[in-house]
């Protein structure tokens, strides 16, 4: 398959979740492809298994190092191998929040119960102390908070009578080796898949006063309840492969100013006029941030003059 998207993991032990994400991508139709397998553990074992898979590996121990040091000697070691992103498993270091910042939304990780029940460690114990029926995992995008974040699956994984932690882990291992390879093809596949984008562009965009949904010559649109529409959504528009959103500006010069600057990003919207620009959101490097002041903007230039006044920018 072409142009696979290429992906990081850090392991520090045995690495069967690094394990499964490889074997996983040996599938056809499967949209990563592990680029580099890097460990704070030269000792780790699943180290050796990447490397005789014809991976590349990379080992640095953080004995003796500051945090941000050896983080920014993993990172470029990740950059330098093309990933886009990360997958945790195991890893069993806490990363710096610039580190982890620098990666919101391409970073992940997989914990060993149904969060946000037992972050951190011994979760099985936990799980069979609290007398709970199932135990689990849950693979979640990596914030500044250790296993919070944003879920992006789970599996729940019944605890039988007389398991021990040991047991139970054996069988929640299975369950992660599943969930991990699905949580990260679904996760790097939603950044050109157009209902994803359109559902981030619906949440800026419906926060707004008075917003509302429809559908303009099969595009999702928003406007201003009874008044006029401050953005589009155009996926595949008459078959040009590009998703983009279509956003009010304040004219031509704006217009050509943003397309000269960004040409990759932005072009001139056909049928549309001078007055709006339109924002590729399908290149992999969206700035939601930015896509939210645009509309901000867009939605500031249709609304009336006492709906405008109530949004202080
Ligand atoms: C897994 O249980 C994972 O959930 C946790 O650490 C363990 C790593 O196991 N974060 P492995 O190295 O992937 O076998």
């Amino acid at each position: 398959m072409a142009d696979r998207v290429p992906v990081a993991v850090f392991i520090s032990g045995t690495g069967t979740n690094m394990a499964a994400l490889l074997y996983a991508s040996r599938a056809a139709d499967c949209p990563y492809e592990i680029v580099l397998v890097a460990s704070n553990n030269p000792a780790a074992a699943g180290l050796r298994l990447a490397a005789a898979e014809g991976t590349a590996t990379f080992a640095l121990p953080h004995k003796g190092m500051a945090r941000a040091d050896h983080d920014a000697a993993l990172e470029a070691q990740v950059l330098a191998s093309g990933a886009r992103f990360i997958a945790l498993a195991g890893y069993m270091r806490i990363l710096s929040p610039e580190f982890v910042a620098r990666w919101e939304g391409r970073m992940v990780n997989i914990h060993p119960s149904l969060l946000p029940k037992y972050t951190g460690l011994q979760t099985h114990e936990r799980a069979l102390a609290a007398g709970d029926e199932h135990g689990g995992c849950t693979v979640h995008l990596v914030t500044a908070q250790l296993d919070e974040g944003p879920m992006l699956g789970q599996t729940a994984v019944a605890i039988l009578p007389g398991d021990d932690a040991d047991q139970l882990a054996g069988r929640v291992l299975i369950a992660e080796h599943q969930l991990y390879a699905r949580c990260l093809a679904a996760l790097v596949t939603r950044e050109t898949d157009p209902a994803h984008l359109i559902g981030e562009v619906r949440k800026h965009a419906m926060a707004l006063p008075e917003a509302e949904e429809t559908v303009s010559h099969g595009m999702a649109c928003f406007g201003i309840v009874k008044g006029k529409k401050f953005a589009y959504v155009n996926a595949n528009h008459h078959g040009d492969g590009r998703i983009a959103l279509l956003v009010k500006i304040s004219g031509l010069d704006e217009q050509q100013h943003l397309i000269e600057t960004d040409p990759a990003r932005f072009f001139r919207p056909a049928y549309f006029g001078d007055g709006w620009i339109a924002i590729r959101l399908d290149l992999g490097d969206t700035d939601w941030d930015d896509i939210a002041e645009s509309l901000q903007r867009s939605w500031m230039s249709v609304a009336p003059r006492k709906l405008a006044a109530i949004m202080e920018f």
